[in-house]
């Protein structure tokens, strides 16, 4: 009993140290697999700002940073139940898309227990777009999420 115990609470700590980190390799997250999530600039010449942070607020992946045409940013997360949110400013539009949500951890996962799961989000002129993949800007297979306004 004491030794179950002790492996609830080494199995706890682990997952709230993983929870915390930013920066977790593919062989942080316990019993979970690792997710690597993109957000892609798809416009030809306008920087779009953006603010990826979890429900509270806390842990700003990429606080305020611009996203070049073309360029992106990513981060690492173990999927444990905290959705993450991106609030894009693009001119004097702003927008905010739930990241990562349960809709998009089916849309996006497998279901593995270890390796990493990517995910693609792209912004474009009318909106953003989500992908399993890297897919080019231009290929019709990126599943439409949402529109700017
Ligand atoms: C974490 O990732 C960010 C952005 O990818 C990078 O700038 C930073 O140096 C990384 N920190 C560590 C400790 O690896
Ligand atoms: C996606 O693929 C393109 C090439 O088609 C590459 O230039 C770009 O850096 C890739 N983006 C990411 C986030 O891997
Ligand atoms: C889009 O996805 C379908 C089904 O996976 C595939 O058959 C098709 O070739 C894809 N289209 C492009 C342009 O990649």
């Amino acid at each position: 009993m004491a030794n179950f115990l002790a492996i609830v609470l080494l199995f706890l700590i682990l997952a709230f140290s993983c929870a915390d980190s930013t920066n977790s390799s593919s062989h942080n997250c316990i019993l979970t697999p690792n997710w690597h999530m993109f957000v892609i600039n798809g416009l030809s010449n306008e920087v779009i700002i953006a603010h990826i942070r979890d429900e509270d607020g806390s842990f700003p992946k990429c606080s305020h940073c611009p996203i070049y045409p073309g360029g992106f940013v990513s981060w690492y997360f173990c999927p444990i139940g905290r959705w993450y949110y991106g609030d894009f400013t693009r001119g004097s539009t702003q927008k905010t898309v739930q990241l990562y949500s349960k809709h998009i951890d089916n849309f996006c996962g497998h279901k593995f227990l270890s390796g990493t799961e990517h995910c693609y989000w792209l912004v474009k002129p009318d909106g953003f777009y989500v992908a399993k993949k890297n897919l080019s800007i231009s290929d019709p297979n990126w599943s439409y999420e949402s529109p700017w306004i």
